[in-house]
């Protein structure tokens, strides 16, 4: 149960957006399509996948492809927000089965040139289909969309506004939980500080929609809220929050913070665009386990 009214905010964004929570890892994947010409764009997808048995499963995303289909949508493009550190991307599961180009922001060679070095393993921007540029403008059929940079989470941290929407990544949270965490590699709580206020400039009634929510016992996760709500509640970052109050608070929380449980399968593939390794000789595939890496 959604507490999203997606039909009041469908009529402000003039796209449909469908969103997805995947609850192993509290990801919202979204899948926007254009219902002028059925093209469509599917948001930071989710591949299952089990630590301890080292299963993988399209089941979750399979939802996603089933309203693809079932709708006669026209895949156009998997948007990826940043690298995540908490899941493992089903872009190339979409891809095979939809179609569309995989994109992120050019910022990912920063994210693949550090994490290339910790796991030994070759990723360039190459093997993604599109690096997109802060400012660089796309089309999902005829909804215009503009790329802007939000930076701090990651170096590579991007959002895709529409007309009266936003796909924010990992920057706010639902109002009572906050940001995110600026503690990785190339983070930057000052940064993020920044991105936050442009976020906030884009006006009061402007939907953003959420990377994760993680509700409280018995409450349903929320994938939007308006950018006045964030505004007026966010209890990491009012309109009168400084540059220097939010870089304290959140280097405090971030030193508290545990390392997050999927972070070295979902770099290693994230990083590569959601490429699994090739398998070995006895037709399995192999993550590596860096030790002390992290
Ligand atoms: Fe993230």
């Amino acid at each position: 149960m959604l507490r999203c009214v997606n039909a009041v905010f469908n009529v402000v964004t003039q796209a449909n957006v469908d969103p997805f929570f995947h609850e192993a890892t509290n990801t919202w994947s979204y899948l926007v399509s254009d219902p002028e010409t059925g093209a469509a764009a599917i948001v930071d997808p989710v591949m299952d996948f089990d630590a301890s048995s080292g299963r993988i499963g399209a089941k979750s995303v399979g939802q996603i492809i089933e309203a693809v289909n079932d709708r006669q949508l026209k895949v156009q493009w998997v948007l990826e927000t940043h690298a995540h550190a908490d899941h493992l991307t089903a872009a190339q599961i979409i891809k095979r089965s939809l179609g569309g180009e995989i994109a992120i922001g050019r910022g990912i060679q920063q994210v693949q040139k550090h994490f290339s070095e910790v796991f030994q393993i070759a990723a360039d921007g190459d093997l993604f289909d599109r690096l997109f540029n802060a400012g660089e403008q796309f089309s999902i059929g005829s909804i215009p969309v503009q790329v802007v940079a939000t930076p701090g989470h990651t170096p590579d941290s991007l959002t895709y506004r529409l007309p009266g929407a936003a796909f924010i990544g990992d920057t706010l949270f639902a109002p009572d939980y906050g940001t995110a965490r600026c503690d990785f590699p190339g983070g930057n709580a000052a940064q993020l500080y920044q991105s936050i206020q442009t976020l906030y400039g884009f006006g009061d009634e402007t939907v953003l929609y959420l990377c994760h929510d993680y509700p409280g016992p018995g409450l349903a996760p929320r994938c939007c809220f308006t950018v006045g709500e964030q505004r007026t509640g966010n209890v990491h970052i009012g309109q009168d929050t400084t540059e220097e109050q939010f870089v304290a608070l959140r280097t405090t929380r971030d030193a508290e913070l545990s390392v997050p449980k999927l972070i070295i399968p979902s770099l290693q593939v994230n990083m590569r665009a959601g490429h699994l390794p090739e398998p070995e000789d006895n037709g399995l595939a192999y993550l590596r386990w860096p030790l002390d890496a992290f």
